[in-house]
């Protein structure tokens, strides 16, 4: 049976740091197990079904995508880090540009590249197995990067290290993307333990809440000037250019 989205059973503050390895360690399996569920979610998505029902929940990923075809540019290299099934990437390949779609779980990137062959993209998206916190390129290889959904499961204690990790590909003036859930007061506090049941089984996974001036903040230390901020209903977008490396 298709899961059409994971259940959030229980959210629990995170007390202990050395509960974070094995926290880790179930997130990516849980992204590995549910690769189907993220398709399906995003069949969801152009048909306001679901969680898309709730038209400011559909506005905020309408925003993504206005900003990622704004930002995006014909012809330049993009890495979609923490690329998942690959919406992000087919739109800006579909746009022009040559993308790069990472990811470290290799269930979401094999649709990341069905999605790219059905809509014959393969001479625009590149998939890579790989960690955002270890990048296989050289410095300043990327006009732009991207992180949707992604930064909020990298844990806060470490997000610095994520961030100059992309940082470090990206070139002078490069932009990037960051879009994820808002921090609006949810169940659980900030940093969070998320027990979430699939068809799969459940699995503990870390979320991270930012609220918009803690994400400008870390972005403009870590990665350069940051351009927008837009905060919707349940999401926040950030745009920022490279400041010199
Ligand atoms: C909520 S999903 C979002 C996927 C996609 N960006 C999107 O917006 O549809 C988070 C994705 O980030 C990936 N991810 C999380 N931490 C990662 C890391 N350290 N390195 C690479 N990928 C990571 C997961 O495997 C998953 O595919």
């Amino acid at each position: 049976m298709a899961i059409i989205r994971p259940t959030i059973i229980k959210r629990t503050r995170l007390k202990e740091a050395r509960e974070l390895r094995a926290l880790s360690r179930s997130t990516k399996e849980y992204y590995e197990a549910f690769s189907d569920g993220y398709a399906a979610f995003y069949d969801n998505w152009p048909r306001a079904e679901d969680m898309f029902t709730d038209a400011r929940y559909k506005d905020g990923y309408d925003n993504v995508a206005k900003v990622l075809a704004d930002v995006a540019k014909p012809g330049e290299k993009v890495v979609d880090v923490g690329c998942g099934v690959g919406v992000w990437s087919a739109l800006m390949a579909e746009g022009g540009a040559h993308v790069t779609g990472l990811d470290y779980a290799i269930g979401p990137l094999k649709k990341c590249g069905a999605r790219r062959d059905e809509r014959r993209l393969a001479s625009r998206i590149n998939v890579v197995l790989a960690d955002g916190f270890r990048l296989s390129f050289r410095e300043r290889t990327f006009d732009g990067a991207t992180l949707n959904w992604v930064l909020a499961h990298v844990p806060v204690s470490r997000n610095a290290g994520f961030l100059r990790e992309v940082g470090r590909v990206v070139k002078k003036n490069g932009w990037l993307v960051v879009s994820d859930s808002r921090w609006r007061g949810q169940e659980g506090g900030k940093e969070q333990v998320q027990l979430r049941d699939t068809d799969e089984g459940c699995y503990d996974i870390y979320k991270y809440y930012y609220d918009a001036e803690e994400l400008r903040v870390l972005v403009s230390e870590e990665y350069g000037r940051v351009e927008r901020l837009e905060i919707t209903d349940y999401e926040l977008i950030c745009v920022a250019t490279r400041r010199e490396v």
